[in-house]
């Protein structure tokens, strides 16, 4: 009999499970640093080009001063794979199909392998959502910067300039938010020596559930649902009543307003002031948040329970054109790049990730 151990706490909350250099979300201070750069500094004037050699600095030998032309030549080389969405995949919710496809990607542990499984959301998902509308994918142009081309691979249209910074400061806030979920299952795949496809896959498969990446999509449907500013409260309090959650709020780390929904705000405002935006649509999200985030308070007075990245993602996403059951797609276009970093990181140093758990079921049954 070993000795039994103290349980650990649920959802292992609190738990230190890696050294990381890569990113500290401060759940207190509300503030979210990327190696060294505070993302106030990063989001708005980083190209997501930039943002990926910064996290991958000292974790690929051979990492090109600008990524610009290898990542569109790994967009052009995936592309190859959108021959394999057929109509079973394409029957699929996007971000099964997506990571059906990435699923055909070699295994490896080097930057080809890296850049292609990058490139492989970018172009999948303009494929898929084209696909699903009935449409044809559209093949990459190598030589665009990596946000503007999946916009145009998206639309068939060449994207304004407020539409690619804003889909920039997207990627880039996401891209790497320490041991979250996905990120979490990413390590522990890259700790058995599995290959960088399998850890993203991994990845991507934490990241559909609705608790992590998958909540922006439902954001809209809560929007659509509430209809009117007027109608916010008593929307929200027939759902809270009915035992839902808000999607959009609250936070396993944060205890306070997560700063990606304010890095995401600014873009949303911009491009709200372009052409094909809904008109009012940040006004009326606005107060849909003040309700929500005034009857939360009440609901749970002991549980800070404030607005998270999703709330303001699904405004941005929608901006852009992307329909709402592909907006967890366009989250894994970001984060992959931290998963890759994390894979690698955990390759350099760790050891195979490989916990206990405490049995607590019966003890074996004598023979009779
Ligand atoms: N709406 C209503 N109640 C909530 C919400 C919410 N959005 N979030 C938490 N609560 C309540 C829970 O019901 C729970 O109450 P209980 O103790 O009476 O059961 C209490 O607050 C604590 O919740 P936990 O599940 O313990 O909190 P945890 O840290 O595990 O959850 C999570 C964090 C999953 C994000 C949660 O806040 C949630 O479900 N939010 C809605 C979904 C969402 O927005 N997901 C995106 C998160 S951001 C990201 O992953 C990129």
């Amino acid at each position: 009999m070993t000795a039994p151990h103290a349980p650990p706490p649920e959802g292992l909350e609190g738990v230190v499970a890696a050294r990381t250099v890569l990113s500290e979300v401060d759940g207190q201070a509300g503030r979210l640093v990327i190696r060294g750069r505070s993302l106030d500094d990063l989001a708005g004037s980083t190209r997501f080009e930039d943002l990926i050699s910064l996290l991958f600095e000292g974790f690929f030998e051979d990492l090109p001063a600008d990524l610009t032309a290898a990542l569109g030549e790994a967009r052009a080389e995936v592309f190859a794979q959108a021959a394999y969405l057929d109509a079973g995949l394409a029957a699929l919710e996007p971000v099964e199909a997506v990571r059906a496809l990435m699923a055909r990607l070699p295994d490896g542990d080097d930057l080809a392998t890296a850049l292609r499984l990058i490139a492989a959301p970018a172009v999948f998902t303009p494929a898929v959502v084209r696909v699903q509308a009935g449409q044809s994918p559209i093949a990459p142009d190598p030589a665009l910067p990596h946000a503007a081309d999946i916009l145009r691979m998206l639309t068939g249209a060449t994207p304004t300039a407020a539409q690619v910074a804003g889909l920039d400061a997207y990627l880039v806030t996401v891209s790497d938010h320490g041991l979250n979920a996905s990120t979490f299952a990413a390590r522990v795949v890259a700790s058995t020596r599995a290959g960088l496809t399998s850890a993203i896959l991994a990845g991507i498969s934490a990241l559909k559930g609705p608790l992590h990446g998958g909540a922006p999509g439902p954001v809209i449907e809560m929007l659509d649902g509430i209809g009117a500013p007027e109608n916010a409260r008593a929307w929200i309090e027939a759902a809270l009543a009915r035992g839902e959650r808000l999607m959009g709020f609250g936070h396993r780390i944060y205890r306070v307003r997560d700063p990606r929904a304010d890095a995401l705000k600014g873009p949303v405002r911009a491009m709200a002031q372009g052409t094909g935006a809904r008109p009012g649509r940040v006004a009326f999200a606005e107060a849909v948040e003040a309700a929500a985030l005034d009857i939360l308070k009440t609901h749970k007075p002991d549980r800070p329970l404030d607005t998270n990245v999703e709330f303001y993602t699904a405004l941005l996403l929608e901006a852009l054109d992307f329909p709402p059951q592909a907006f967890t797609c366009v989250f894994a276009m970001g984060r992959v790049a931290g998963w890759l970093a994390h894979a690698r990181e955990q390759l350099a140093g760790g050891r195979l990730v490989r916990p206990q758990s405490v049995y607590v079921g019966p003890e074996p049954r004598k023979a009779a």
